[in-house]
């Protein structure tokens, strides 16, 4: 294992995947590291697997890697289970939200931080974190005891995510076109709510998926990487997002 691959929180070598049903692959080859406290974004066309990745480095078993490693923090968890990974400090932020009736965001969130901290969360605990979260992120403070994700708007289920990533203090957030369908208001809240999680946690990792340049410029992002057909053609700066805003993903797609 290499230095650098140890510091990194996030660090992918060669990654190959495919849909473990059918075996067709769909990452092709993919390298990426994310070192503490950074922030990166990827931007790439409809279908061309940026979620695929997203949940193939959370471990959803829908997808197999067949080569190539993907390190948290220098440990080695291309095959560990999702839930492992969850505890170990994977947070993803799914681009279509479960539906799970019957249970208050309260509830699910004191299981969830239980299994990341390895030691039960008391009710009043959670009630205090979450309500101090709630305000901080400008929240009703109601909103912990709606059924996760039932009924929510879009944009709801949005802030949720944010309030999720939040309470669950992650190393690595994965924040799947987070910006999708947000109103100028939900978007500040996922903004302000990157900043203020990244203020509270500064050594996060957090990787963006999307298809605006708009959501970046209020935060400060270290590399901006286009992703086309499976893998990372181009990483730079903002100024990449930007270009693709003005003039699409042309120039990196053979015809
Ligand atoms: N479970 C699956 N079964 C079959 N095909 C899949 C599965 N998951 C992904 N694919 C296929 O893999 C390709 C990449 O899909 P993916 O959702 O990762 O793209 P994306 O880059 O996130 O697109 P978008 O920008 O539209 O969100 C698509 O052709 C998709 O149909
Ligand atoms: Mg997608």
């Amino acid at each position: 294992m290499t230095l650098e691959t140890s510091e990194a929180v996030l660090s992918i070598k060669d990654l190959h995947a495919v849909v473990a049903e059918t075996g067709r692959e769909i990452l092709k080859g993919l390298n990426l590291e994310i070192a503490p406290g950074e922030v990166h974004v990827i931007m790439g066309p409809n279908g061309s697997g940026k979620s695929t990745l997203a949940n193939v480095i959370a471990g959803n078993p829908t997808y197999e890697v067949n080569k190539g490693q993907i390190f948290l923090s220098g440990d080695e968890i291309t095959h560990y289970p999702a839930d492992v990974r969850a505890k170990k400090g994977i947070f993803l932020a799914f681009q279509q939200p479960e539906e799970i009736p019957g249970v208050p965001l309260s509830q699910f969130l004191r299981q969830a931080m239980s299994e990341r901290q390895a030691s039960p969360v008391s009710v009043l605990e959670v009630r205090v974190q979450l309500q101090e979260w709630l305000k901080q992120l400008n929240l009703d403070p109601s909103f912990a005891e709606r059924q996760l994700n039932t009924g929510f708007s879009g944009g709801e289920k949005k802030r949720n995510e944010i309030l999720q990533m939040a309470a669950l203090s992650p190393d690595l957030a994965i924040l799947d076109e987070t910006d999708s369908g947000l109103d100028i208001d939900g978007l500040k809240v996922v903004v302000e709510g990157i900043n203020i999680i990244k203020g509270s946690n500064p050594d996060i990792a957090i990787l963006i998926v999307t298809h605006y340049a708009n959501i970046l410029k209020d935060i400060e992002v270290n590399k901006v990487h286009i992703f086309t057909d499976g893998k990372i053609v181009e990483t730079g700066d903002k100024n990449l997002a930007s270009l693709v805003e003005k003039s699409g993903y042309a120039k990196w797609l053979t015809p």
